[in-house]
């Protein structure tokens, strides 16, 4: 297999056949890009279907190409894949190529919970002769079919019985300086599962926050930040835990609450809407890089709309050159420094 085939989106590809042949409504498809979901969509002839994401902007994304290549389809953000209101005769699952092994676990899990008995969960596997998913399936729905399909790979089962749900997650423990120790309930698909990241370690050990400050966690995963940064503002303070990942929001609001957090709000938006301008002292942004910094330039810019004129702002990157270019757009003021091999910038004097 020559290594430009391999790298190959899913949506340059002909779709298999063997899609067409099992597929059966009412279907589901699980993730892929909105390139990928519509492709498949065409295929299929207009087949009543549902698209399953767990991330707003994404869900956003896949609404423009749709009505962009005039395909119908209802899109639906979850959670968890069995949250969807309806059960399902076929589940069809684009996994992401380099995506997190958790995740395609967990989502083949929650596949079996919302297919019909003897429903068909087809997965369509950007990698070729790996035998990761052949395992998983067969595992959880005990027989797998992968029919010889020359370079693609299209796995397919049934589900024949019952099983419990189980709930891949993981708890973990941190705390800052002599502070005291947080429990923080993580989950597949959220950023930095099972542990806490050491760049959002790098920004909590460098921020100020003072007693009754209101505080941003923006871009909150699944909320550490937040929750250290409540630790300083106290009973008196406030803190708006956002994600366009609803999974993440609904982990922040877990561990806000788990670690005894007084007074909070959570926002599951793409565009930080739902909360009230110029009214926040501090916002924390450990952002994303991928669509070409337009995540990290949104944060920026959502920010400065959030903050009272003389809040602060703490961002922390190795990204330096790129994001302090941004950063001077949108602020008068840019100070930097280094912690624990990362960048903290903010639009306020460093605390000496
Ligand atoms: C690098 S992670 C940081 C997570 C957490 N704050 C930390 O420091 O560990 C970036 C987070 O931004 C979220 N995100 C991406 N695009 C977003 C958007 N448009 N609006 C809000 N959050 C977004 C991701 O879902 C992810 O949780």
């Amino acid at each position: 297999m020559s290594r430009k085939r391999k790298e190959t989106p899913l949506s340059q590809r002909a779709v298999p056949d063997v899609v067409r042949d099992k597929a059966r409504p009412p279907l589901a498809i699980v993730l892929g890009s909105p390139a990928e979901v519509v492709h498949c969509l065409r295929f299929l002839g207009g087949m009543e279907a549902i698209c399953y994401q767990m991330d707003l902007y994404q869900a956003e994304r896949l609404q423009a190409e749709l009505a962009e290549q005039q395909t119908t389809a209802t899109v639906i953000t979850a959670a968890d894949l069995w949250d969807l209101p309806t059960v399902f005769q076929t589940v069809l699952y684009l996994p992401a190529r380099a995506g997190e092994r958790e995740l395609k676990i967990d989502m083949v899990e929650q596949a079996f919970h919302i297919l019909r008995p003897y429903g068909t969960l087809m997965v369509w596997s950007p990698y070729e002769a790996d035998p990761f998913f052949a395992n998983l399936l067969k595992k959880i729905f005990g027989r797998v079919h992968t029919p010889h399909l020359g370079s693609e790979t299209v796995l397919w089962c049934r589900r024949e019985g019952d099983r419990p749900r189980r709930r891949h997650e993981v708890t973990f423990q941190a705390r800052i300086a002599s502070g005291p120790s947080c429990r923080f309930l993580s989950r597949p698909g959220v950023f930095s599962y099972g542990r806490f990241d050491n760049g959002a370690r790098a920004l909590v050990e460098t921020m100020t926050v003072h007693p009754g400050d209101r505080v941003v966690d923006l871009g909150c995963g699944c909320g550490t930040n937040g929750v250290f940064a409540a630790q300083q503002a106290g009973a008196t303070g406030h803190i708006a835990f956002v994600d366009s990942n609803v999974r993440a929001v609904v982990l922040a609001e877990i561990n806000a609450r788990n670690n005894g957090v007084a007074d909070f709000q959570t926002v599951a938006s793409s565009r930080s809407e739902g909360l009230s301008e110029g009214s926040f002292d501090v916002v924390l942004a450990n952002p994303p890089y991928y669509a070409n910094y337009a995540i990290a330039r949104l944060f920026l810019v959502r920010s400065r709309q959030l903050l009272k004129p003389e809040g602060r702002f703490y961002l922390v990157t190795k990204q330096v050159q790129e994001i302090a270019d941004l950063m001077m757009e949108t602020f008068e003021n840019v100070e930097a420094i280094m912690h624990r091999g990362y960048t903290i910038l903010s639009n306020t004097p460093f605390a000496s």
